[in-house]
């Protein structure tokens, strides 16, 4: 080996950069949670970033930590005051766990290259399809994010209900699905991708409470199978992007059920719920779905990527891909769950099981149901404290962390750039971190309350920084 490899691989400064390392991030921890580093973002324009990081690499002789460098320049998802984009905060065990998935780098999609990730990998699918209410036919897989998912989800769907084998055959029928207007952009991008076009996404208008009109399912089906489409399926959203808000899954099965056509559940963010015993019933309906979406890496606590696709009848999902590479998979069997790739768009597939699994072994499913449970209990506090201040107005009623809000200023104000310029404001304050949305026309401020350590203080502050803001 040259000497440059020999650094690379020494095992002694490996143990000593880590051990500095955790201390490093144990430190950081505690200063956030204790809320003694006031800013969750020290925002830089992207060019100032960009040009940051190239003088660092051309700093010749002693360069400022690398790690410490890293941490002080990025989002701090490990704040009490972080309430952005729906991204988990990671439990420190999950990220240990990442730490030693990256080092082994087993794969995940063929059993040889991780026998332990692809057996955790099935325990974890049997932890959640049983959380739904599953019997042994349900299976499924993790995979790279919920965007993929639901694409892998949707080629399932057309696999079992499409009129002929759209994989071998092409088609040129029309095939279609019906979805929520509210549902996150992926789906649309799912069918696009599967070469349906714009007619095959056919959304459905939703209520007062952006909850898809399921009574209107049935006028919706009549009406674009006369212009002659094939409609497939049906998606749920629980929750949606935007509001948060549950679709009606009962009514979305009875619907399917009478139609046969394939019930599909985007629970990206929110099919989490089910480990709560106090909001699970906002799922009620998910039993009968034939595929769900999850993702560890919002509501539970893992580090990203990490998602579950699941199936009630999990024999369909071996029917999405033709097993093209049969170098990978020569003695297998039909049903070998051992081999995920045969099921996944990914061949290299990350050692996702190891995150999820490190917090089963910790602590149980109980984690899941403390954090989910507080984390909405805490969403209808933030809708509260907005209520009690006239000058402040919620988009809609919360059904869990996510909380659309915003200021109404002075009468007359444009209230749509009010307060887009209150959140450009804040974030370059960098004392907290929230985002935007657009509901029928008008910008709302936007919070997902994503850390265990946010407290109903932190919020009324919130709210005063942006008044001051103004
Ligand atoms: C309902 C819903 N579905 C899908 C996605 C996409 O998931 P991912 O970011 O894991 O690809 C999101 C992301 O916010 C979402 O909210």
């Amino acid at each position: 080996m040259s000497s440059l490899l020999q650094q690379a691989f020494d095992p002694e400064s490996f143990r000593r950069e880590g051990h500095r390392l955790i201390d490093q991030l144990a430190d950081y921890l505690a200063q956030n949670h204790s809320r003694s580093e006031e800013e969750v973002i020290s925002w830089r324009p992207p060019d100032e970033e960009w040009q940051f990081w190239r003088d660092f690499l051309d700093q010749p002789g002693d360069r400022p930590d690398f790690f410490q460098t890293v941490l002080d320049h990025s989002m701090r998802v490990q704040h009490p005051h972080y309430m952005g984009h729906q991204v988990a905060c990671p439990a420190p065990v999950a990220a240990l766990a990442g730490l030693v998935s990256n080092l082994m780098n087993n794969g995940t999609g063929v059993y040889e290259m991780g026998m332990a990730s692809n057996a955790m990998e099935r325990i974890v699918v049997d932890t959640a399809t049983r959380a739904y209410g599953w019997d042994d036919r349900a299976g499924g897989h993790l995979t790279s994010g919920g965007t993929l998912a639901n694409l892998t989800a949707l080629l399932t769907a057309r696999r079992a209900k499409a009129p002929r084998d759209v994989w071998v055959e092409g088609t040129s029928e029309q095939l279609a699905l019906l979805v929520s207007e509210e549902a996150h952009y992926c789906v649309d991008r799912a069918v696009r991708v599967m070469g349906w076009g714009s007619e095959g996404i056919i959304k459905v208008p939703s209520d007062e409470r952006y909850r898809m009109r399921t009574e209107l399912l049935e006028s919706i089906y009549e009406k674009e199978t006369r212009k002659g489409k094939r409609i497939i399926a049906v998606v749920g959203s629980a929750c949606s992007t935007s509001t948060g808000s549950y679709d009606d899954l009962e009514a979305i099965a009875a619907f399917c059920r009478a139609r046969d056509l394939w019930m599909h559940v985007d629970g990206a963010h929110g099919a989490a719920a089910i480990f709560s015993s106090n909001y699970k019933h906002l799922l009620n309906g998910i039993e009968q779905a034939d595929s769900v979406v999850m993702d560890f890496h919002k509501m539970l606590l893992t580090p990203a990527l990490a998602t579950g696709l699941f199936f009630r009848e999990n024999g369909h999902s071996f029917n999405t891909f033709s097993p093209e590479a049969a170098y990978l998979f020569q003695k297998a069997g039909k049903e070998d769950w051992y081999n995920s790739a045969k099921r996944t768009f990914e061949c290299t597939k990350l050692m996702m099981s190891l995150k999820v699994f490190s917090l089963l072994q910790a602590y149980g499913v109980g984690l899941w149901d403390e954090y989910v449970t507080q984390c909405y209990d805490l969403g209808r506090t933030f809708a509260h404290l907005i209520r009690q201040r006239p000058d402040w107005e919620l988009a809609v009623e919360p059904q869990c962390n996510i909380v659309c809000f915003r200021y109404l200023g002075k009468s007359g104000e444009d209230l749509n750039a009010l307060n887009a310029r209150l959140r450009k404001a804040l974030v370059e304050d960098g004392r907290f971190y929230i985002v935007q949305t657009v509901l029928r026309g008008k910008t709302w401020l936007r919070v997902t309350l994503v850390h265990p350590g946010t407290r109903e203080e932190d919020l009324e502050r919130l709210l005063d920084v942006l008044v001051e803001k103004n």
